[in-house]
């Protein structure tokens, strides 16, 4: 019997990734930049079980049963024990052959729309790769379960490279520099009230290729710039420059998606008042303090540095007040209560919302990438292979 588990990070990209070339095996447009988020706050957890026993292929996701015959979840498994029949002394009946239970849970809700299937898949190729002594980049793998999933199998700063092959060999991630590296930076997720359902990525950037001129020009003309400057200003931790191309660069991402026809939309009100009160607080400030981000849907991510965050969290907490006083509203590391001057907050110029357009807030920062516990007690089989 063999038993893995593993936890593996969500990831925010800084340079979206939207549009593939190659639907089949998940190759993208153009590269993508993100962070990776410590897995203290928000994760995805995965433990794997390979058995000479095992009838079939099993998995359950959040506690339910769910089909392994989904097509993105078999190209993960087939190229797994493809890889691990290559390194095998015995070909027959060596663990590469046997099936494999799986279970995995994520520690955050996944109705809150936030990047699931990117920790998802991550966790899930990392552990299976432990499990069929699998080494060697496997971020190409995880892409093909989820595009943005090969990002969270580095931690800190990453890139995924679009690369040319027409097998995708070359696109793959790499780190850019290690969580360590910026260790001021923070991440504030605003979780946004929503009863839209929304599009999925995958048909959403679909529809965007099939229909978005600016989808082009931005692939030609807007990423190659940014991922050139948004690498220097990481590497020289710039964070005027990294601030400025990732709101410009979630700007253009969802121009690209109302640009969609349809179009797709998947910010609401409350993401574009969250834009307003983020562009009032730094003209407020003098400086470029905080930056916004958007993916498919309607919740921010804001990166700051570490010293902003008890200000920004008071002036949040003022702007957009609880649905009641009860709740957990920040959530993650905690922050220090600051006073903030009422001339700061007259300076915003912004009313108070009503209440409860957040649901709550969740603060993190960059961390490492995928991580294996060891003790059994984290396993979410039994022995027998079920689900505890
Ligand atoms: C907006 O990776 O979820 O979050 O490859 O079809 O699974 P598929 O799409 P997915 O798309 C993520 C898009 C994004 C931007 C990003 O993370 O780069």
């Amino acid at each position: 019997m063999n038993i893995i588990t593993c936890v593996a990070p969500v990831n925010i990209a800084v340079i979206k990734y939207w549009g593939k070339r190659d639907e089949k095996l998940l190759l993208p447009l153009n590269d993508s930049i993100s962070a990776t988020l410590s897995v203290q706050q928000m994760h995805a957890k995965t433990t794997v079980m390979a058995s000479p026993g095992f009838k079939e292929d099993k998995l359950w996701l959040n506690g339910k049963e769910e089909t392994v015959h989904n097509q993105r979840l078999q190209n993960c498994l087939q190229e797994i024990r493809r890889r691990a029949k290559q390194n095998e002394d015995d070909k027959v009946n060596g663990v590469s052959n046997w099936y494999a239970h799986i279970c995995s849970e994520n520690n955050f809700p996944t109705a809150a729309g936030l990047a699931s299937s990117a920790a998802g898949y991550a966790c899930l190729v990392y552990a299976l790769a432990q499990l069929y002594n699998v080494t060697g980049d496997i971020s190409g793998i995880a892409r093909q379960g989820s595009g943005s999933a090969c990002r969270s199998l580095y931690g800190g700063f990453v890139r995924w490279h679009q690369g040319s092959a027409c097998d995708g060999s070359d696109s793959i991630a790499t780190q850019l520099a290690p969580h360590s590296h910026w260790p001021e930076m923070r991440i504030l997720v605003l979780v946004v009230s929503d009863k839209r359902k929304k599009v999925s990525s995958s048909s959403g950037m679909q529809n965007s290729v099939k229909t978005s001129e600016l989808l082009k020009y931005r692939v030609s003309h807007c990423v190659p710039k940014r991922t050139e400057a948004i690498i220097k200003a990481i590497i020289s931790k710039d964070f005027d420059t990294f601030a400025d191309i990732t709101m410009k660069d979630s700007n253009q991402f969802h121009a690209v998606c109302l640009d969609t026809f349809p179009p797709n939309v998947y910010m609401n009100d409350t993401s574009h008042a969250i834009v307003n009160l983020i562009h009032a607080y730094n003209s407020a400030s003098g400086k470029t303090k905080v930056a916004y981000t958007f993916d498919a849907g309607p919740n921010a991510c804001l990166y700051l540095l570490e010293h902003e965050v008890p200000k920004l969290v008071s002036v949040i907490c003022q702007i957009f007040p609880p649905e009641n006083e009860g709740v957990q509203y920040l959530q993650g590391i905690p922050v220090e209560k600051q006073a903030v001057s009422q001339e700061f907050i007259a300076s915003i110029g912004m009313e108070p919302q009503q209440r409860g357009l957040l649901k709550y807030l969740i603060h993190t920062e960059v961390g490492p990438g995928p991580q294996i516990l060891s003790e059994p007690h984290h396993h979410l089989l039994t022995e027998a292979g079920l689900p505890k």
